[in-house]
């Protein structure tokens, strides 16, 4: 039988964009939200902290994910040699008392759009393949499945395009990450060309605003957001 992988073995979320998070969901005051996360893998990252807020305000999440890993990060597929991984999802979303509030849509995502409404999420996190077409195309579908006011956001966007960078990243777009610039260790080229093709300047960067610990350190996240209009 495949192991499964617990929650403290495998920490994929860190605090700082922990901290973004709880930012960004502290914008979200509806009763009852609908919010879809696309990219959950083992329920240890993300996840934990949409549970809070589902938990919270009596709210449903969405998990959108094949569990099969993406193809550009090879250490998804040595994880799956081992561990049964959507068995782990679960287990880590028992864990953390979500799982009357979780509903997993084993698919590929753009698949999983065509099953929601349009206008029909309070909020949607993108968080799967990096790679630059795969982002892209996951922004795409799943933007105009945000409600007007609601909140379409993703991770590991660590930059924006500038001249001197662009090249750079556009040569890298089919990885998931490259060595990053002085802020943050990796960059992920996919995920900032995307997010500067289809929303150009529009979209907020925490790597830019940056976020406060409550021990008091404060730093750049990587995650990005925008209010749906
Ligand atoms: C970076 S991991 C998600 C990490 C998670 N959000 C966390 O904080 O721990 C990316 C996930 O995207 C999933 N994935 C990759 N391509 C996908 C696709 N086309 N559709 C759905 N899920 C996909 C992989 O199976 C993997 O679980």
């Amino acid at each position: 039988m495949m192991k499964v992988l617990y929650l403290k073995d495998y920490p994929s979320f860190g605090d700082f964009d922990q901290a973004c998070f709880r930012n960004i969901l502290a914008e979200l005051t509806v009763d009852s939200p609908t919010i879809v996360e696309v990219g959950s893998w083992l329920g240890s990252g993300s996840t934990q902290i949409l549970i809070e807020h589902v938990k919270r305000f009596r709210g449903r999440l969405h998990c959108v994910d094949t569990w099969e890993g993406s193809s550009s990060v090879p250490e998804h597929a040595e994880l799956l040699a081992t561990y049964d991984v959507y068995e782990s999802f679960w287990e880590n979303v028992r864990r953390a008392g979500g799982a009357d509030r979780v509903e997993a849509h084993r698919m590929p995502s753009t698949i999983a759009a065509a099953c929601f409404a349009d206008r029909s999420v309070d909020m949607v996190f993108i968080d799967a393949d990096h790679a630059y077409d795969c982002v892209r195309a996951d922004i795409l579908a799943w933007r105009r499945k945000v409600r007007l006011g609601g909140i379409l956001c993703g991770h590991d966007c660590e930059t924006r395009v500038t001249e001197a960078n662009r090249d750079l990243l556009w040569k890298a777009r089919n990885g998931d990450h490259i060595p990053g610039g002085p802020l943050f260790r990796d960059w992920h080229p996919g995920v900032i060309l995307a997010v500067d093709e289809v929303f150009g300047g529009a979209a907020r960067l925490w790597a830019e605003k940056g976020v406060t610990l409550p021990d008091g350190r404060h730093g750049p996240g990587t995650l990005w957001d925008l209010t749906s209009t």
